[in-house]
């Protein structure tokens, strides 16, 4: 009798970094919510005590640190694709992440999708530069991996509305500059899908939702909350003086006052339509987004 051998076949093991974080937590949830079932996902996390609520779900919780390398080995054992969410660590991304791929390649993961900044190719945003250098990175490790070209996250105002309503007015120098922004939860749903796909070598997206000028995120602002809101537009030097007499230090006052004229200069912009597409819906609007936030802080 001849016997045919049989194969079996297995579901990848999917992990994301940063799992305690907002993005990572929000990437598993996803996972969990497209059906992937809980046995193939590992989060990583410094402290697994913060993501109880995702053990009890059935998550695999491993501790690791960006900045010991052997942690970040033992915690990728078994892995094949890897949700890399940017470390929160400014001007420590690139040695971390470089661990952090140096160890997935150790430990024969697949595929890397990494969180990374819009329009990484020709952007002059201060933040770029470590991103552009993962990317790099990524490229000269040889594993197949995803750039997920992240824009701005809508919470970063979102989550300054009372403060806006409370003052009356956005101050900052973006002038008409336009932002493609979108929900974090957007940018989740989109880590996840591109963690399922079967995709080989290397993809970019540029990912971003509807543009808009904080002109115009004044004038949404005033819409949904009925509290008049205006947006008054300094110079930079102008927004640097207005930061530090609100209590930042000088370098942290450059620093953001730098990140508003990288949005003049139109490093935020994008007409990608990858967020979209990678959804499978429109991404969710500035309105939504600001309404969801007047609902949560009241
Ligand atoms: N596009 C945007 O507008 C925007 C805005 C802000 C940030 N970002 C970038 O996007 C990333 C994700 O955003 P988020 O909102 O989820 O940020 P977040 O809530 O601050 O999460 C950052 C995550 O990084 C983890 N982390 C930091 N240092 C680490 C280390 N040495 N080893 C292991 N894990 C470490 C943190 O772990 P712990 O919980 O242990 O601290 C946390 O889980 C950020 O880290 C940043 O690179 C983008």
């Amino acid at each position: 009798m001849r016997t045919t051998a049989s194969k079996r076949i297995t579901n990848p093991v999917y992990a994301v970094t940063g799992a305690s974080g907002h993005l990572g937590r929000l990437a598993v949830q996803e996972l969990l919510a497209r059906g992937v079932p809980s046995s193939d996902i590992v989060a990583i996390v410094r402290t697994p005590g913060t993501v109880t609520d995702l053990a009890q779900r059935g998550v695999d919780v491993r501790a690791a640190d960006y900045t010991r390398p052997d942690t970040l080995r033992a915690a990728l054992v078994g892995v094949n694709r890897l949700l890399l969410v940017s470390s929160s660590a400014a001007g420590q991304r690139l040695a971390q992440h470089t661990n952090v791929i140096a160890a997935a390649k150790t430990a024969s993961v697949s595929r890397i999708v990494y969180t990374g900044i819009l329009n990484a190719d020709h952007t002059s945003n201060p933040l770029a530069g470590e991103h552009q250098d993962t990317e790099r990175a990524l490229r000269e490790a040889g594993l197949p991996f995803i750039a997920l070209r992240n824009g701005w996250y809508i919470e970063n105002y979102a989550d300054r509305l009372a403060q806006y309503v409370e003052a009356g007015e956005i101050v900052g120098a973006a002038g008409h500059g336009r932002i493609s922004a979108a929900s974090r939860h957007d940018y989740a749903a989109a880590a996840a899908a591109a963690l399922l796909q079967n995709s080989e070598g290397v993809r970019i997206y540029e990912l971003g939702g509807s543009a808009f000028d904080l002109f115009e995120l004044a004038e949404t602002i005033t819409k949904v909350t009925s509290a008049i809101v205006s947006y008054r537009n300094l110079s930079v030097d102008e927004y640097k003086s207005a930061l530090q007499r609100s209590g930042l230090d000088e370098n942290a006052a450059e620093f953001v006052a730098a990140l508003d004229a990288s949005i003049a200069r139109g490093d935020l912009e994008t007409k990608s339509q990858d967020l979209e597409q990678l959804l499978g819906r429109p991404a969710t609007s500035l309105a939504d987004v600001i309404s969801e936030a007047r609902n949560h802080h009241g």
